[in-house]
C-alpha cells in the first residue's frame, strides 16, 4: 500500500513536470507533536484551494524520525523526503540513514549538499556525489544544493564556485527526472536577505546553461531558489524564468507562510 502510494507520486511528478516545487526543509526543528499538526494544517490550507496543485507540487523535508508519523498525515498532494543520506547502502555506518530506508518509509526525493552540511560537517561534492549516487539508484529525486558565500560573491566568484559545486556533485546518471538543483546563496539561508531578481536571474539561467553542457534533457531539470523565500517577496522569485520552485527553510515552519507561498506562484 504504501509502496505504491510513493510510486504513484513519482509518476505524477513525471506527468506533470515543470511545475514549481514548492520544498520545506524543516530541518532541525520541533516536536513529533508539533510535527505531525505543521503535517495536518498544510494539507489543510493545499485542500482548501485546489487551484494550487495545478502549478504546483509540494514536499516537506521533516527530521528522520517524523517522517514515518508526518507522512501518514499527508495526501498524495504532498511528497515527503529526507534532509540527507548516506552514501553507503546498509551496514555499520553508525548515526547514518541509507536511501534504501529513506525509500522504503515513502520518500520520494532527498535534499542533498545543503549548505549547512557542506560547511558544519565539511561535506565534499565527491561525498555529496556519492549521495546522489546511492539516492537516484533507489528511486529517489536528489535535490543537489549549490552556493556561494558572501566573500566568494565579492570576489565575483559565484558563477565558478556554482558550477564547480554542481557538476562535481551531479552522479552519472543523473535526469530531469533525478535530479533537482537548488541554488541557495548561503548569505541568504536564515538571514532575510534575498538575492537581487537580477542576480537569481542570471545565475538560474547559467545554471540551466551549465547542466546543458552535462546532462541531455537539461531543460526539464528543476531549478530551484532558496534563501530567506516568504510569501511576500514568493511573486516575483517564482517570475524568473529559470526559477522552477523554491527550497524554503524558516517560512516552511508555518503552514500559511508554505503554502502562501506556493499561491504566489
Ligand atoms: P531559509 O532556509 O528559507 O530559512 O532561508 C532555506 C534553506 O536552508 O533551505
Amino acid at each position: 500500500m504504501r509502496d505504491t502510494r510513493a510510486t504513484d507520486r513519482q509518476q505524477g511528478l513525471e506527468v506533470l513536470d515543470m511545475k514549481n516545487l514548492i520544498a520545506g526543509n524543516w530541518k532541525m526543528n520541533g516536536t513529533m507533536g508539533e510535527a505531525i499538526k505543521l503535517a495536518n494544517s498544510i494539507v489543510d490550507a493545499i485542500q482548501s484551494d485546489a487551484q494550487l496543485l495545478e502549478k504546483n507540487d509540494f514536499l516537506v523535508c521533516p527530521p528522520f524520525h517524523h517522517i514515518v508519523p508526518v507522512e501518514a498525515e499527508l495526501t498524495m498532494a504532498v511528497n515527503i523526503g529526507g534532509q540527507d543520506c548516506s552514501p553507503f547502502d546498509a551496514g555499520a555506518y553508525t548515526g547514518d540513514i541509507s536511501a534504501t530506508m529513506l525509500k522504503d518509509v515513502n520518500c520520494s526525493y532527498v535534499i542533498l549538499g545543503h549548505s549547512e552540511r557542506r560547511s558544519y560537517y565539511s561535506e565534499s561534492n565527491m561525498l555529496i556525489k556519492q549521495k546522489a549516487q546511492m539516492a537516484n539508484e533507489q528511486g529517489l529525486t536528489a535535490i543537489i544544493c549549490v552556493g556561494e558565500t558572501e566573500t566568494e560573491r565579492e570576489a565575483g566568484q559565484e558563477q565558478d564556485v556554482v558550477a564547480t559545486q554542481m557538476l562535481e556533485s551531479l552522479p552519472e546518471g543523473a535526469t530531469a527526472d533525478n535530479t533537482v538543483i537548488a541554488y541557495e546563496p548561503v548569505w541568504a539561508i536564515g538571514t532575510g536577505k534575498v538575492a537581487t531578481i537580477e542576480d537569481i536571474t542570471a545565475m538560474h539561467d547559467f545554471i540551466r546553461a551549465k547542466l546543458a553542457e552535462k546532462l541531455e534533457g537539461a531543460d526539464k531539470v528543476r531549478i530551484l531558489y532558496g534563501g530567506s523565500v516568504k510569501p511576500a517577496n514568493a511573486e516575483e522569485i517564482f517570475a524568473v524564468a529559470n526559477v522552477n520552485g523554491a527550497l524554503i527553510g524558516g517560512a516552511s515552519l508555518k503552514a500559511e507562510d508554505f503554502v502562501g507561498i506556493a499561491k504566489a506562484s
